[in-house]
């Protein structure tokens, strides 16, 4: 694989206007947002639910990727089009999400490493052969008394670097997403110094590694206030210090940054990447990889009548991935 193909599909993937639908949820995590709605979390539910979102009408429009769990690049739309082939077909590049979670990191209380390097190689090719051309890995950095240490930061950076290597190995753009956490009640200074360690520890580990930037996709946190803060820093203020922070610490090279809606509403994730791109004068694309703030409200939508519903959730979709795309690019009327 050169590292031309792999820098034409990491500019695919934030091509003006577009982002990506993260849709890969563990079986765990699907459970609890089936839960939330009511619906059981059956195989069949999980398919027939995901068929939904990848097959509405017109989705490349706003949507360049979609980032798939290891049992959903495995399974087909009823009428037996895997889904990998229905996303090529209909110009959504196939992502996969490859990490193996977040465990406890041994020797630091209340932090996490992700995991899953074991195998990696064997399982990108793999992913390869059945379409993926993109794969995340997501590091999860909580904010808290005496926390992130130093640890946590560096050893989640080198698993991060050594999976983003590995990827780009096996043709794969790598999308590194290392997320500081929201929940808390840390300031949105607080979460400016962590996500500038975060990110500087990133780069340096991903040079360290020999990983091409120009094959990569960064899948960053906003930098804002902590959910339980008393303070809550408004929409002008999120916008000038996640620019900033980037700004400081991301290489003009990487082909551009979207940003996780972690646990943000649908209209303040918009709200945000549209306050970025107005700002103007950026050395990179600012899109988006959204899940919960792509899928929520079409969840419950198609949760009331998962049959007769379909068309209609499928509209919200396209109602979100045409905003967040007119946010990235500064053009959203909110
Ligand atoms: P959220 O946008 O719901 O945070 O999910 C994005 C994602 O892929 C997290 O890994």
């Amino acid at each position: 694989m050169s590292i031309e193909q792999l820098a034409e599909t990491a500019q695919a993937m934030v091509a003006p206007g577009k982002g990506i639908i993260a849709i890969d949820e563990s079986t765990g995590t699907i459970g609890k947002r089936f839960a939330s709605v009511g619906l059981e979390n059956t195989e069949e539910n999980r398919r027939a639910y995901r068929e939904m979102l990848l097959t509405t009408p017109k989705l490349n429009e706003h949507i360049s990727g979609a980032i798939l769990y290891d049992e959903t690049i495995r399974q087909s739309t009823k009428d037996g089009v895997p889904f990998a082939k229905y996303m090529a077909d209909n110009g959504i590049i196939p992502g996969i999400k490859v990490d193996k979670g977040a465990h406890a990191l041994a020797g630091c209380p209340g932090e996490l490493v992700t995991e899953g390097l074991d195998g990696l190689r064997e399982r990108l090719q793999e992913y390869y052969k059945l379409g993926a051309r993109f794969a995340k890995w997501r590091a999860v950095i909580n904010i808290g008394e005496s926390i992130p240490s130093g640890t946590c930061i560096e050893s989640n950076a080198h698993a991060l670097a050594r999976y983003a290597a590995l990827c780009q190995e096996c043709g794969l753009v790598p999308m590194v997403e290392p997320e500081v956490i929201m929940d808390g009640d840390h300031d949105i200074e607080t979460c400016y110094e962590v996500t500038e360690a975060t990110l500087r520890s990133l780069f340096d580990a991903l040079y360290q590694q020999n990983v091409l930037l120009e094959g990569t996709i960064l899948k960053a946190s906003m930098v804002i206030s902590g959910k339980g803060c008393e303070e809550q820093a408004d929409v002008e203020e999120v916008a000038e210090s996640t620019v900033m922070c980037l700004k400081s610490t991301v290489p003009a090279i990487l082909p551009g940054v979207v940003f996780l809606s972690g646990g943000q509403t649908d209209e303040q994730s918009t709200a945000h990447l549209d306050a970025m791109n107005q700002m103007g004068n950026l050395p990179w694309p600012l899109s988006f990889s959204y899940g919960r703030a792509m899928q929520q409200a079409a969840l419950k939508l198609w949760a009331k009548d998962t049959k007769a519903n379909i068309a209609k959730a499928q509209q919200t979709v396209f109602d979100r991935a045409k905003e967040n795309g007119q946010a990235a690019l500064g053009k959203w009327n909110g």
